[in-house]
């Protein structure tokens, strides 16, 4: 048997280029490799958390489902869901919640970056412990319980590899440490899942190559639906460096390395040849020539997009379909844990 890979995205708005090369590049390749058996969801009840409204949450369902097919997951390769209509989660997050220590969950760093998000950055660093936890109480939680529920994703399936950016290792490591408590408690059972790190698994920011690009900044993101028209504003006025050589030097030039990064991302091209393939040029022509090629790449994406959006009908079977069959191996591997707790 193939070992089993498992991963998800939130539906919590347009994919931007960090999502694709940490992730959904990843996916694909990953899928395309042969070497696995693969499940990719739509994480819409990890998306709740963010209270969206109902119209937005069902649409960026959709949305997500044809950007997971346009950049070529394919439903006969893979098992292509969406995460709340697999109902044995429930149950295994529950029994996982049950071996977790509460201080465990409020001490990572995806949860503490929501708390503060409530508060101006200024004041946010200077933070107190007792200050931290006054807000953090009025937290919804769903947020605090976010890596359980994401630990049941992965254990609900017996996944094995989980292909993620940098910022979900921490939620990987919390899962590790439940299996090894849960395997020791009640017999082995799951095995530890690994993360499988993309070759840019933390794409920074357009507009502040010292954050990453993420869906909260969207000032600094470039979209992979994005019209050819906003790709080439956005890389001609991303932040660069001073000095005008084009140069991999993620410390004194982030700004280039940043861009450098793009393209080799896209390319599977070493960063030291890309930079080969620029040098001679200055900032403008470099910028130029990375904008054409984002462009390019993902111009059949955006074709394929737009035709999967006229059959939302076509999309919701697909999730429907890939649901049913994923929803199948959770219940049986529900059944194993039961046994093992004793709940049978
Ligand atoms: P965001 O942080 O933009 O809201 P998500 O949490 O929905 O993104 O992340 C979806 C996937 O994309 C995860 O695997 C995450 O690690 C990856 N990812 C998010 N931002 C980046 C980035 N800037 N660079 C690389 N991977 C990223
Ligand atoms: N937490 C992940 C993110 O924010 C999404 C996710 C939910 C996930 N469950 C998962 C990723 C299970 C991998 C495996 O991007």
């Amino acid at each position: 048997m193939k070992p089993i890979l498992i991963s998800g995205i939130q539906p919590t708005g347009r994919l931007h280029l960090g999502n694709y090369l940490g992730a959904l590049k990843n996916f694909v390749d990953l899928q395309n490799s042969g070497k696995y058996e693969c499940y990719f969801f739509v994480a819409d009840l990890h998306a709740l958390t963010e209270n969206p409204d109902a119209k937005d949450l069902s649409r960026n369902i959709i949305n997500l489902a044809a950007d997971f097919l346009a950049a070529g997951l394919n439903p006969k390769k893979s098992a292509i869901f969406q995460q709340s209509k697999i109902e044995p989660l429930q149950e295994l997050k529950w029994i996982l919640s049950t071996l977790t220590p509460i201080s465990e969950l409020i001490r990572m760093t995806a949860f503490k970056e929501k708390v503060l998000q409530a508060i101006k950055p200024a004041e946010a660093k200077k933070i107190t412990k007792e200050k931290f936890e006054k807000i953090a109480e009025g937290t919804n939680f769903g947020l605090a319980e976010y890596p359980v529920l994401m630990a049941a994703d992965i254990l609900i399936f017996g996944g094995q590899f989980i292909p993620v950016g940098h910022d979900q290792l921490q939620h990987l490591e919390f899962t590790r440490t439940l299996v090894r408590k849960f395997n020791k408690k009640f017999g082995k059972t799951f095995i530890e899942p690994q993360a499988l790190l993309a070759k840019t698994p933390r794409l920074m920011s357009l507009d502040d190559p010292t954050k990453k690009m993420s869906k909260s900044r969207p000032a600094g993101c470039l979209f992979i639906d994005d019209s050819p028209e906003d790709i080439e504003r956005k890389i001609k006025t991303a932040i660069t460096d001073s000095g005008s050589e084009i140069k991999y030097d993620p410390k004194e030039k982030p700004g280039i390395s940043n861009l450098l990064s793009i393209i080799a991302g896209l390319s599977g091209k070493s960063l030291e040849e890309v930079e080969r393939g620029f040098s001679g040029m200055n900032y403008g022509e470099t910028k130029h020539s990375i904008s054409d090629y984002v462009s390019d790449y993902f111009s059949s994406f955006r074709k394929k997009k737009t035709a999967l959006l006229k059959n939302p009908a076509g999309l919701k079977k697909i999730l429907q379909l890939g649901s049913g069959r994923a929803a199948k191996i959770a219940s049986k591997k529900l059944l194993e844990i039961k046994n093992k707790v004793g709940l049978l």
